[in-house]
């Protein structure tokens, strides 16, 4: 039998999720979002892509929560996208709403599920699906970390003009403008990249990945990046159902690690059958400490706010 993944929203970044389960054929998905028809509509499309895909993963569309039930995966994408002007954070308020009213269900319906959570702005949004759905923190999981990293691996692999495969990276902290490229760790096929690339060119990709989801809002002026997100997302899924166990920045709760306590935060994790299986504590200088823990108060701030509706 294949596993179960609910992806909830059916919008930009949950439907190019559920595409991309059932074209690697790695789960049955139910697809659900508040509007009637849409995951009705967009999941039967995609079902009939599976012939020519090649592939036999099912997938449903439902505004039930019930239909859920027993998912192995929950993918929280439901919220607001950002449009120009705006940031993250000002999606604070409307999304806590709806984080809250899907996480509750689906939790409910399926309550040894691992949550990855997309919606933004979201460190904070993590908070929120952990109080509400009442999981351990191993099974609470956020995606943006991935995100991140692939920008600042796409744009040193143009600046090299070496293959992205030769690029390895980590990008922490929350993911907003103060989030950490590390430049120390970062390395082409182990070379590290200070070698290769001058500082002024690594100085402003640092600064192109920290705008990077402004850049595509930009373009779009509708709403926000969701190819690079949904594949993000995915490859988070296939190593928690393969139990691959690899080593992925993502949003995990953070009990002392880096000197931080009781937020969520990008941090390098092993993803494995057991969702969050370890998180990595690398050795930072002073500045790195500093800038980790510049974002990481980014994300208290937020969470402040939110305080007064978990408690
Ligand atoms: P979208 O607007 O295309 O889709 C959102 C979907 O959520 C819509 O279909 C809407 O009907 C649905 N929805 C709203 N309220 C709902 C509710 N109460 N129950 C069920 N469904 C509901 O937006 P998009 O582009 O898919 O983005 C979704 C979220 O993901 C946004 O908050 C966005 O900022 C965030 N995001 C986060 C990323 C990250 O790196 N963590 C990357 C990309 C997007
Ligand atoms: C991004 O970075 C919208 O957070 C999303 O593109």
């Amino acid at each position: 039998m294949r596993p179960k993944v609910t992806v909830i929203g059916a919008g930009n970044v949950g439907a190019g999720c559920a595409q991309r389960l059932i074209d690697k054929e790695l789960a049955d998905v139910v697809l659900i979002d508040i509007v009637e028809g849409v995951p009705q509509g967009k999941g039967l499309d995609m079902l009939e892509s599976c012939p020519v895909e090649g592939s036999d993963a099912k997938v449903t569309g439902t505004n039930d929560y019930s239909a859920t039930a027993n998912s192995d995966i929950i993918i929280q994408t439901a919220g607001f996208p950002r449009k120009p002007g705006m940031s993250r954070d000002d999606l604070l308020m409307k999304n806590y709403e709806i984080v809250k009213a899907c996480v509750e269900p689906a939790a409910k319906y399926s309550p040894n599920a691992i949550l990855v959570v997309v919606s933004n702005p979201l460190d904070a949004m993590c908070q929120v699906a952990y109080k509400v759905s009442g999981f351990s923190k191993n099974r609470v999981v956020g995606m943006a970390g991935i995100l991140d990293t692939a920008r600042f691996r796409t744009f040193l692999a143009e600046a090299a003009n070496v293959s992205v495969e030769n690029i390895s990276a980590f990008v922490l902290g929350g993911h907003g403008d103060t989030m950490v490229p590390l430049v120390r760790y970062t390395s082409v096929a182990g070379i590290p990249i200070t070698s290769i690339l001058d500082q002024n060119t690594i100085d402003q990709i640092v600064q192109r990945t920290r705008d990077g989801g402004a850049e595509i809002v930009k373009h779009l002026k509708t709403g926000s990046a969701y190819y690079a997100p949904s594949a993000a997302v995915v490859e988070m899924v296939e190593s928690i159902l393969k139990d691959k166990k690899k080593v992925l920045p993502c949003a995990a709760l953070l009990e002392g690690e880096y000197g931080i306590n009781g937020i969520f935060v990008g941090v390098p994790t092993k993803l494995g059958a057991n969702g969050i299986e370890k998180i990595y504590e690398l050795d930072l200088t002073d500045e790195e400490t500093a800038a980790l823990k510049h974002s990481a108060d980014t994300v208290h701030e937020l969470v402040n706010v939110l305080q007064p509706h978990l408690d």
